[in-house]
Formats: C-alpha cells, structure tokens, sequence
C-alpha cells in the first residue's frame, strides 16, 4: 500500500504497448500523487464546511437571482416543481460524484475520475468539457454580473455605466466590458492568497447570500396571496419540464468541492460530504424562494420584469430600500459564483497539466502561498478578456452542454470503478447502484437532446478544437506517453 504523497513509480519492468487513446492512469498514482506540484505542493487546509461553502459558492447565484424570473413564466406557479425536477436531475449525478470524490480525491474532478476508468482520450475531452463548465460560464457568469451591478448602480445613486464600457467590442459596439473584468481581477487577487484565504472570503460570500435569501422569504411570505398559485400549472406538463430544463444551470456548481480534493483535510470523508450538503441546502433554498416568489408576484408579471426578487421586495415593504438590499445581495452572490468556479478551473487545470495534458506552468505552486499563482493569473487573464472582448453568445449557452457531458461520464466512470476495483475502501456510497447512475445518465443525455440545435453546433466546434489540441500537444506530452518511452528506451 502507498502512503499519501509518495507516488508509485511511472513504470514498473517491461509494458505491453497501449493504445495512446487508452491508456489510463493507476487510481492508487493519482491519489498518492494528490497535492504535488512543480516546485510546492499544495497545501490541504479546508475543512468540510469550507468544502461545502465552496459548492454553494459555485452554485447559487444567476439561477436564482435572475434565471428564476425567466423560468417562472414557462411553468407558472408550478416552477417549485420543476426546481425539484432539476434538484433531483442534479442530485443523480452529485451522487456518483460523491462516491468518486471519496475514492480517488483528487483536485481535477470529473477529469481525473474519467482518467483511471475510461483511459487519457475521454479524460482530455471531459478536461475540454470542464472548461466549458468553468472557464467559460465564469465569463458568462461575470458578464451577468456587470448587468447586474449597473441595475443596483441605478436603482441607488441612478447613475450607470456609459455603455462604451459595459459591452463587448466584437457585435455590440461598445469598447470593453469593464465590469465584467473587474469581478474577475478582484477573484483573481484574492485566489493569489492560497486556497485557506480564498475559503475565507468565500465563504463570507456565500453567508452573504444565504443571508439575502434568507430575508426574501422571511419578508416575500407576508406577500403572498392563495390567488397566485392557482391555477397552479397553467401551461401543464409541458411548461414544468421546459422550465426545469432551464433551471439545471442553477444547480450547476455542486461538483466544484470536488476540484479541492488536494486541499482538503480530510478528503476521503469529506468530499461526499460536503457535496451531498451543498445540493440539500441549496435545492431547500431553492423551492422555498421559488414558492414565496410566484406567490407573491402573479406569475404573468415574471416576463419582462427584471431583478423580480428586487420587485417583490419593494412591493411587499412598500420601500425600495429592501428591494436594494436584495439586489446589494445578488452582486455579492454573483461575484462569489466568479470567484468559486475561477478557483475550480485553476486546480483542474493543476491536475492536467501534473499529468502533462497542458503546459507544465499550470502546475507551479508557489512555496509561500501554497497557490498555482501562475495558473491563477493565466486563467484570470483568460476568463478576464473573454468577459470583456467577447460577445459568448452561444458559447456561452454551451456551458450547459459541456457541464452535462462531464456529469454523464461520472455517471459511467462510478460504474466501472465498481467493477474494476470492487473492493477499494469507499467511503460514501451510491445508493440503488446501478441504477441511480444509470438513471443519471439517462437523465444528463436527455437534457442535452433538448437542447437547441445552436448549442450543439457550438459544442461541436469547441470539441473539435479541443481534438486538435490534443493530437498535437497532449497526446504526446503526456507523463503516461513519457513514461512508455522511457521504458522503451531502456
Ligand atoms: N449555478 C450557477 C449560477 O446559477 C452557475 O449562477
């Protein structure tokens, strides 16, 4: 048995020759390489609470904020029920999360999982996905931000950015998107301060918006009225799975404790934990806001109101200062959903670039934060000037499609660990096996069937970039291809 850090050697006497595609990296090398980088080794600090903070952080944010708004119109005051339908979508897949992340915690996720069960090509394109999950949506998510942040600037001292600085260059005529860019140079600098600092503002985000929410139901239930629930599905079955498809993006970020896997104290425990957790609390806030907002806000007046949780609580006080409070609340829970997934995206990139997929930079950790600074700075300039030069259009919408691509190859991957090491300790789980995996994939595969064609062009063409940067750079980079040669050469 290998202790915790000390990696097993890459080649052990003569090798069969694999199949470049195929080849898969030894579960028991990915978990005791955990935490080594080039030059530092990342340092294991969070607690379980932290972890979960972490998820939370990653997921509540647009979709309730804003999404909500756009959703309650397609289902009417049934959009409780399709929060539920999505949470329970979700909840499949943070299962086989769970599981993964108690057995092999590792900080790249859903990559390092699809690595030791289904072979380096798979993982290099959940990698790719994984970009699109993180780096892409952090774009997205900021450019919303900035939306957001101009709305709140308005609706206080009614002043707004000039649109020159608040739009992207490229389609909509202004100079850049300024906002957008901040929030991700503020997550930047703080995530430069190590993974223990960036926990610690993180997680007074995340109470920050847990706060808001909290408040909006305590003051949205003395709004209600029996009258706006019925008829309580108005556009019948039809409406509550179209609306539930759109709110899957809000629970997306319950996965991202799993990028921490090699900062965490206690990894094996409390991965799962923190995952299944970070789901329960906000799928509960979820349904609670859902159901306080179509009760006091006739569903028909959804459409075409913005920031309507800011609406509700201005009506129901009859002072715009509270629908403020809730809008101050929204950018703080925005800019936390910025900064969680910025910091997802660094350490799955970490764990790529250790295993020779990407450059060796991503890897760096330097000694005195005990953060991939580099890595940092790289992905925020990245994420940055697509936020601010970029119109994402349907790359953005993409993120979805990547996201569930990922979650469908956990949902395989939980299954052939189970098979191929059916004794390995676990410490959480699936229940109902095979069938809550097999039921998460089929779910996540439906989810994407239902997505418009746009999209999939979209995905289609940043898989096939993705393709080419593989076979011309990790496919030959890889610390596995190395190590072939090396025992071939000997
Ligand atoms: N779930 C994240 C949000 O709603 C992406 O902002």
């Amino acid at each position: 048995m290998l202790e915790t850090g000390q990696a097993p050697p890459l080649t052990s006497g003569p090798r069969k020759p694999v199949n470049p595609l195929l080849r898969r990296k030894p579960v028991e090398q990915m978990v005791a390489e955990g935490g080594q980088g080039e030059g530092g080794n990342l340092r294991r600090s969070l607690t379980m609470w932290q972890l979960t903070m972490i998820s939370i952080g990653a997921t509540l944010g647009t979709g309730i904020f804003v999404v909500l708004g756009e959703a309650a119109p397609k289902a009417g005051p049934a959009v409780t029920i399709s929060f539920v339908i999505a949470g329970l979508t979700a909840l499949f897949s943070a299962l086989s999360y769970a599981e993964l992340a108690g057995s092999v915690p590792v900080s790249g996720s859903s990559y390092s999982y699809s690595y030791v069960t289904m072979g380096e090509f798979i993982a290099w394109i959940c990698g790719w996905c994984l970009v699109l999950e993180y780096a892409v949506s952090v774009s997205a998510v900021a450019v919303g931000w900035g939306q957001y942040l101009n709305e709140l600037l308005d609706g206080t001292i009614g002043v707004t950015l000039p649109e020159k600085l608040s739009a992207a260059p490229l389609g909509e005529g202004g100079w850049i998107n300024l906002p957008s860019l901040v929030v991700v140079l503020l997550a930047m600098v703080f995530l430069l301060r190590g993974a223990k600092e960036s926990a610690r503002i993180n997680t007074i985000m995340v109470v920050v918006k847990i706060v808001t929410l909290v408040l909006f139901i305590g003051i949205g239930v003395m709004g209600i009225k029996s009258g706006n629930y019925a008829p309580l599905a108005p556009l019948g079955v039809t409406g509550i799975s179209a609306a539930a498809s759109t709110l899957f993006f809000s629970y997306i970020g319950f996965d991202a404790a799993s990028t921490a896997g090699e900062e965490a104290k206690n990894p094996k425990k409390d991965l799962p934990r923190a995952i299944m957790l970070s789901l329960g609390i906000v799928t509960v806030l979820y349904c609670l806001v859902a159901f306080v907002a179509v009760g006091a806000l006739p569903w028909k007046d959804f459409e075409g109101t913005e920031a309507a949780l800011a609406q509700i609580m201005t009506n129901v006080t009859g002072d715009s200062f509270w629908g403020v409070v809730l809008a101050a609340g929204a950018v703080v829970a925005i800019a936390s959903v910025v900064f969680a997934v910025l910091y997802g995206q660094t350490r799955i990139l970490f764990a790529m670039s250790r295993d020779g997929l990407v450059p060796k930079i991503f890897a760096k950790v330097d000694a005195k934060t005990g953060a991939p600074r580099a890595n940092v700075v790289i992905v925020s300039l990245f994420c940055g000037a697509l936020a601010a030069f970029i119109p994402l259009g349907e790359l953005a919408n993409a993120t979805s499609i990547g996201t569930l691509f990922a979650f469908a190859l956990v949902n395989i991957a939980v299954v052939i660990l189970r098979r191929t090491k059916p004794d390995m300790p676990r410490t959480f789980k699936v229940a109902l096996f095979p069938v809550t995996p097999i039921l998460g994939f089929l779910a996540c595969g439906y989810m994407m069937y239902s997505l418009p064609v746009a999209t999939w062009v979209a995905f289609g063409v940043w898989m096939a970039v993705g393709l080419v940067v593989y076979f011309l750079y990790g496919i030959r980079r890889s610390r596995l291809a190395t190590a072939e040669v090396a025992t071939a050469e000997k």
